[in-house]
């Protein structure tokens, strides 16, 4: 037969199964942030170096061979700055060069190292004109969509940097404008070392922890085991000390009273025969009272000792209990559909709870009528005791913890314990019910 699986355990492997998730969701929020930050960073160092490389190589190779020469198309001047671009200034990193004379928005390209590009007319954006204007150089991701950049398109990316330089000698300002791969903003290197290292740290501390959930989900465990053995020997010491008190009462007073009636019988009949018929009929009157007083006995005897299931049953002991409410005046209705697989654990607590819930109707309801009813539906068994009594508020009832109210809270704890719920449902004037749902396994 398969085992049912322990509900507890299944509470706490989900409680780790949570904290695992809430770990995942943190670690990839964390990862992505950082590499968006390191990200970010690597690109503006990458950015900046290219910057200043470019600016460095156009002031230093560049400016000197700026002649104004050069911007009316001598071959001689563009001879000499070709030479310098090519053996100094392009390389690996460094793919393009062009230099432009702007008039206006206009933008005329001087030189450029791709020689067919020389000669061209593009218009500048603001941002060249800006460069142009305040002399400084500015740098940032090129779109090689523009038309500028036809011959630029075999790369991916690139970086695009422009400063502003001055021929000589009339200082005509010119745009100086380099190209350079973006190897550096590409180089993912540092990312892939941090991602290893912050999934790694957060592994590490989920490792470190579990251990430590788990040590604390046992402990809960075993105080709520240890707080259930708790209240089933509660329950039982309270059961083991009513049926002595029954059973002291039956031996006892009953047997002590029970006798007296016979012997005040026998009295009244030797009244009779002495002709004394107003003390017979006393005798008799006390006599009768007496027996009442043992009937009343015999009822707070059984409605004191505790159902037995042991060998008659779940159905019997209801009965049982049927029984002594009507003794306390109610009209009962049973209606059981008995379990075909039940568990003697399972019909304990059922046999309790509508003990506890018939003890609550008699004691608190004023009913008249209370129905019992049982059945088992998918490895459930269910017990509904419905009366039709004052009711009351449970909400404010559980507020009253200084009270001792425990029946229903006892019995709501076993319930939980054995795998199951109990709910009471009622509202003042309304009548309760009183609904048990247990496992049967
Ligand atoms: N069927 C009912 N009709 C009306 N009131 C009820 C009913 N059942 C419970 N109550 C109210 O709820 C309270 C709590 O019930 P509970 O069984 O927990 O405690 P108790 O019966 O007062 O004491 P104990 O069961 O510990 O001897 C009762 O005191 C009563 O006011
Ligand atoms: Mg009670």
């Amino acid at each position: 037969m398969r085992k049912a699986r322990d509900p507890e355990q299944t509470v706490t492997a989900r409680t780790i199964g949570a904290f695992f998730a809430a770990g995942v969701v943190a670690m990839i929020a964390v990862v992505f942030g950082v590499v968006t930050l390191v990200r970010h960073d690597i690109r503006d160092g990458a950015v900046r170096g290219a910057r200043d490389v470019t600016v460095v190589t156009g002031r230093i190779a560049i400016a000197p061979l700026l002649t104004d020469k050069l911007l009316d198309g001598d071959p001689d001047a563009l001879g000499k700055l070709d030479k310098v671009v090519r053996e100094q200034v392009l390389s690996d990193t460094l793919v393009r060069v062009k230099v432009w004379k702007a008039d206006g928005r206009d933008g005329r390209i001087v030189y450029s190292d791709d020689r067919q590009m020389i000669g061209r007319h593009f218009v500048l954006s603001d941002e060249d004109l800006d460069v142009l204007k305040s002399g400084r150089s500015s740098a940032g991701v090129s779109d090689l969509r523009e038309a500028e950049n036809v011959s630029e398109r075999q790369y991916v990316h690139l970086l695009q940097v422009y400063d502003a330089l001055r021929t000589t000698p009339k200082g005509t300002p010119v745009l100086f404008e380099a190209y350079l791969t973006t190897k550096a903003i590409q180089n993912n290197s540092s990312l892939t070392s941090i991602a290893p290292a912050v999934v790694g740290g957060f592994l590490l501390l989920f490792v470190l922890e579990v251990p430590l959930l788990w040590g604390l989900a046992r402990r809960v465990r075993r105080a709520r085991g240890d707080r259930a053995l708790m209240l089933e020997r509660m329950l039982r010491i309270g059961e083991a000390e009513r049926r002595r008190i029954a059973a002291d009462l039956h031996d006892g007073i009953v047997q002590q009273v029970a006798g007296s009636t016979y012997s005040l019988a026998a009295a009244a009949d030797e009244a009779d025969r002495a002709n004394i018929p107003n003390v017979a009929a006393s005798v008799r009157t006390a006599a009768s009272d007496l027996r009442q007083a043992v009937r009343g006995l015999r009822n707070t005897i059984v409605a004191i000792t505790p159902p037995r299931l042991h060998d008659e049953g779940l159905l019997t002991a209801l009965d049982d209990l049927a029984s002594t409410a009507r003794a306390a005046g109610l009209e009962v209705t049973l209606e059981v559909d008995p379990p075909r697989i039940s568990s003697p654990k399972a019909d304990e607590l059922v046999l309790r709870a509508a003990q506890e819930a018939i003890r609550n109707v008699v004691a608190h309801a004023r009913a008249r009528h209370v129905t019992l009813r049982v059945d088992a539906r998918n490895d459930r068994v269910n017990l509904v005791v419905i009366d039709d009594g004052r009711g009351f508020a449970p909400a404010a009832q559980a507020s009253h913890k200084g009270d001792i109210h425990l029946g229903l809270q006892l019995l709501s704890e076993l319930a939980r314990d054995a795998g199951g719920e109990l709910r009471v449902t009622s509202a003042p004037g309304a009548g309760t019910e009183v609904a048990l749902e247990v496992p049967t396994q």
